[in-house]
């Protein structure tokens, strides 16, 4: 058995420590917002957050989230209101909107790290996330916007 807690449950899965974390959120636990795009840490469509850190949860074995607290786009916020996920909403990010779980959950961890970021910081931050629709500029504006609102959600 292998204990950790997504979204602020404990879970106790019986699973192989082998097993990608991704296939246990989505398989396992039926939490399909998380998406499996490449496999091989190269798109970002998995990104969850692994005692706050961004991971691709494709190549995370549960060895590693054992213990930890995992939480994934259905629990990033009570109610959908997280400053990312009600810019992308305002901006109306998504194309087709596969890649958006993973880009919503690398977005929200840069916001934490740096609460006002420039382009060129969100370029850095976000260069791992592929969006195959090309919604790069709007996923800028999104962050910009989302930067903002937190802002003013500190005031
Ligand atoms: S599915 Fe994990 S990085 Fe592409
Ligand atoms: S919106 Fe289609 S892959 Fe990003």
């Amino acid at each position: 058995m292998i204990q950790l807690t997504v979204n602020g449950k404990t879970e106790k899965l019986d699973v192989s420590p082998e097993m990608p974390l991704l296939w246990a959120i989505r398989d396992t636990l039926g939490l399909t917002g998380t998406k499996f795009g490449c496999g091989v840490a190269q798109c970002g469509a998995c990104v969850v957050h692994l005692d706050g850190e961004a991971v691709r949860s494709c190549v995370t074995k549960m060895s590693r989230a054992e213990g930890k607290n995992v939480v994934t786009i259905e629990g990033l916020s009570e109610n959908n209101d997280h400053p990312a996920q009600k810019a992308w909403q305002e901006i109306d990010v998504p194309q087709c909107g596969y890649c958006h779980s993973g880009q919503i959950m690398s977005a929200a961890v840069l916001l934490r790290e740096n609460p006002n970021p420039s382009d060129q910081d969100i370029d850095d931050a976000m260069a791992g996330n592929i969006c195959r629709c090309g919604t790069y500029p709007r996923i800028r504006k999104a962050i910009h916007l989302a930067s903002e609102m937190q802002g003013k959600s500190r005031t």
